[in-house]
């Protein structure tokens, strides 16, 4: 395997991205649309860091095993999916103890009234009120951390976290203004087009697939669990009008077949629909079919890979190497506009 250091990166002049996912549950089809996907393609035209965020899963007080298992499932399926450990770098958050470092520093110009009001604290601290911990308050902190250790210039968020990245550039700017200094970029949020977000709807009559709303089709399931889950969906006793417009249960089976299946299978069921003659099972089957087309040779690879502990060793090898470089030279900038010289 051939590494790519960041003065090979630096000179083919790419802008970086940053981006962390917590090692909790499985990837289903909507982290794959709304997410992962986009994350291929920008391996191909940025310098990536893609990382496992395991100390913020702290926050939630997993077991050691769990924490670790949790670990090497996601590592194994975003390599399944195509991320490549020799475009991208892959890493681990715990195997970059520049970031804990920075974390600190940065928690010194992070105030108690702007942590509180987050969102995503106030959530979590009304979730789980016997639970509210210190690590909950400064999440934004260490994520902010994360993302300016390498510079980054664009972070690939979604809505949920928008606001923890608005917290990530007034860290930064603050950092900058209060130490005279240009250490920091300013990271912005990568928006990709309208037209190629794509929303995928739950089985269970609406909304959109989430991990926590148990509504979700894992890359990682059985052709049986996928089967029996779209069997299971939710519908109606169909139409009654011809041409009448879809309630939100079935707009959402339609929704799904579009992003699996092929366009004239489609378009042959929504005939049937506006003609009143549609057939939800056989609708379901045929959705089932094309969703495990889809995810069974991923479902493989992710198998193959977490068998394959030296493979795997391996890739977490490369990208803590990769990444504590990048942090590294960015930690001693700071260190060194904060006043931490050595004078012995
Ligand atoms: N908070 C993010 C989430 O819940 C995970 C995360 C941690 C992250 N650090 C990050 C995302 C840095 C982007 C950049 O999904």
């Amino acid at each position: 395997m051939q590494l790519i250091f960041i003065e090979e990166q630096v000179k083919m002049n790419k802008a970086t991205v940053v981006s962390g996912i917590r090692p909790t549950g499985y990837l289903h089809l909507g982290n794959y649309f709304g997410a992962v996907q986009n994350f291929l393609r920008m391996q191909e035209d940025y310098n990536c860091y893609f990382f496992i965020a395991d100390i913020h899963s702290l926050t939630t007080h997993p077991t050691p095993e769990n924490l670790q298992a949790g670990v090497k499932q996601v590592l194994a399926e975003y390599l399944a999916c195509g991320i490549d450990p020799e475009k991208s770098t892959i890493f681990i958050q715990s195997d970059v103890p520049e970031v804990s470092e920075l974390y600190t520093i940065l928690n010194m110009n992070a105030y108690l009234g702007e942590l509180e009001r987050t969102t995503s604290f106030k959530d979590k601290a009304r979730q789980q009120p016997e639970n509210v911990n210190a690590g909950l308050l400064t999440y934004p902190v260490l994520m902010a951390s994360d993302i300016i250790i390498h510079k980054a210039h664009y972070v690939p968020v979604g809505k949920d976290q928008e606001q923890n990245l608005e917290m990530a550039r007034k860290f930064a700017k603050r950092f900058n203004r209060m130490y005279k200094s240009k250490v920091f970029p300013i990271p912005k949020p990568f928006t990709f087009d309208g037209a190629d977000l794509i929303k995928v709807p739950g089985l269970d009559g609406s909304g959109k697939m989430g991990k926590s709303e148990g509504n979700a089709i894992n890359l990682y399931d059985t052709e049986k669990e996928i089967r029996k889950k779209v069997m299971r969906a939710v519908t109606d006793s169909g139409p009654t009008e011809m041409n009448s417009e879809k309630p939100e249960a079935i707009q959402n089976l339609f929704t799904l077949m579009k992003i699996v299946s092929q366009p004239e299978v489609v378009a042959d069921f929504d005939e049937a629909y506006n003609k009143c003659e549609i057939r939800y099972g056989d609708m379901k089957k045929q959705l089932a079919e094309d969703i495990v087309k889809f995810t069974a040779p991923i479902r493989e690879r992710i198998v193959t890979i977490l068998e394959d502990e030296a493979y795997l060793a391996k890739v977490a090898q490369m990208g803590a190497e990769k990444a504590r470089e990048s942090a590294a030279a960015t930690l001693k900038e700071v260190k060194k506009v904060v006043g931490f010289r050595k004078f012995y």
